[in-house]
């Protein structure tokens, strides 16, 4: 049931929208001021919250940016009376999803709320604190986050490189969650996996009777993906007479749907990626280079895990903490043998390699240690040094030596601000406080 929280000190209008909302099926809770409403974000983030801001004591404004600080993936809605609707820019500049203006009609304010919730519902949108983490403390993959960090901010074209699983959808995300668009849909298209007639009509949409079976009309994903973010995935793979009838959409945001004349515009911001070389592909004329020119503005190359294996024991350890969630698992350490072996493989198939290989050995372990006998077939060949290697990385290594390392690191990019590391770290403020005190983690 989603939580919302409504702070306004008018009681008769946050009890009567608590009284509305809890009919509406969600978990609502009035609130009279701001300092007793923070205190009850803290300790149970809301899906919603619906914020006066001329309120005695404390200033709406600062209000919802501390707001935004403890529980960034609350929306947060504002309520204002009509004379400061000139300022609602400001807020959502601060974070607000959206503005109602008082006096405001009960429908109104429930047609919002139930469009804002059911938004996050229908499009499993996740809020940034929840998105998976890019783990990774190598500097050209650091570098990556930065560059993707600086360009969300902008609404030109992102092209993603790199080999398969190495990360381009997990940076797809997080482009688009710390992006002024990240309320509105992220749409995703593989490119590959969709035959080239059926890709034009899914991206540019199509009116009834455009062609056999087009039975009703239907919006393409340029214009789903209006104000949001459209991600073309293995954009090489597409057909050389589709790449020509993409030109003016993405230069112009201008198109037609199949079977109309009539213009329509979008403002989506393009994102594509691809595994291949796309340089040799434009050689061997199998990719258009003006098409190039307009969807590589950014560009973003991401590392394979070969070049970045320091990497490897911080990944190890994500990904073992968050299989332990799904998975009844003895499993406590890591033998360094293991360790030695995965730094050793040239990992084909990166990270997402390294994640399945993880959770097929997690799945299977009936022993506190994950050993050598745990690995797959493709590690049979590989011939490792256990001598040299315990040199390297003192060994053994427990998963909760590897608990202990990411909670330091964490909190270390923080400045150790908990409440910062209790979102990164996706657990509550009580069990980061147990997990210091059982590290003996000194601040
Ligand atoms: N830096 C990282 N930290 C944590 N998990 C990661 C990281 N990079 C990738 N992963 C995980 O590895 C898997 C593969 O990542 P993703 O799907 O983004 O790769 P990709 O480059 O799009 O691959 P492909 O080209 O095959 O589509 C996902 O489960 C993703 O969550
Ligand atoms: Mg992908």
């Amino acid at each position: 049931m989603k939580k919302i929280f409504i702070i306004d000190d008018h009681k008769e209008i946050s009890d009567l929208l608590e009284r509305i909302l809890i009919k509406d099926h969600f978990d609502a809770r009035a609130f009279y001021d701001a300092s007793s409403a923070i205190e009850a974000i803290r300790k149970d983030f809301p899906d919603l919250i619906l914020l006066d801001v001329q309120m005695p004591h404390i200033d709406g404004v600062e209000a919802l940016k501390s707001i935004k600080k403890i529980c960034p993936s609350s929306k947060v809605i504002i309520i204002t009376a009509y004379a400061e609707k000139q300022k609602s820019n400001y807020f959502l500049e601060n974070g607000a999803i959206d503005f109602i203006a008082k006096p405001f009609k009960l429908k109104d304010i429930r047609k919002i709320i139930a469009n804002i919730l059911s938004e996050d519902h229908s499009h499993s949108h996740t809020p940034i604190s929840t998105t998976e983490k890019i783990i990774g403390n190598n500097i050209k993959i650091k570098n990556c986050i930065d560059q993707a960090l600086k360009l969300s901010n902008s609404h030109a074209p992102v092209l993603i490189s790199g080999e398969s699983g190495t990360g381009k959808e997990l940076l797809v995300d997080f482009i688009h969650y710390h992006s002024v668009r990240k309320h509105h849909r992220l749409i995703k298209i593989n490119c590959a996996a969709i035959p080239s007639e059926l890709l034009e009509s899914e991206l540019f949409g199509y009116e009834k009777g455009a062609f056999t079976g087009a039975v009703s009309a239907k919006k393409g994903k340029f214009e789903e993906a209006n104000q949001g973010t459209l991600f073309l995935d293995e954009i090489c793979e597409m057909d050389i007479h589709l790449q020509t009838k993409l030109l003016r959409v993405i230069e112009y945001k201008l198109f037609e749907r199949l079977g109309s004349n009539k213009e329509i515009s979008s403002d989506f911001r393009l994102i594509c990626a691809t595994n291949r070389d796309i340089r040799k592909e434009i050689q061997q004329n199998r990719f258009r280079m003006d098409l190039f020119y307009r969807i590589n503005t950014f560009n973003i190359s991401l590392p394979p895990l070969r070049s970045r294996k320091e990497d490897i024991n911080l990944l190890v350890s994500h990904f073992i903490l968050n299989f332990k969630q799904d998975y009844i698992t003895p499993v406590k350490k890591v033998s360094s043998e293991v360790l030695a072996a995965f730094h050793t493989y040239h990992w084909p198939g990166n990270i997402r390699q390294l994640k399945n290989i993880v959770e097929g050995m997690l799945s299977f372990a009936n022993k506190e240690e994950l050993t050598i006998e745990d690995l797959p077939a493709c590690f049979h060949s590989i011939i490792y040094d256990t001598n040299s290697y315990k040199k390297e990385y003192n060994p053994p290594l427990t998963i909760e030596d590897l608990e202990r390392e990411h909670i330091i690191n964490i909190l270390k990019k923080v400045n150790g601000n908990k409440k910062d590391a209790i979102q990164i770290l996706g657990i509550s403020e009580k069990t980061l406080y147990n997990k210091i005190k059982k590290y003996a983690i000194k601040l």
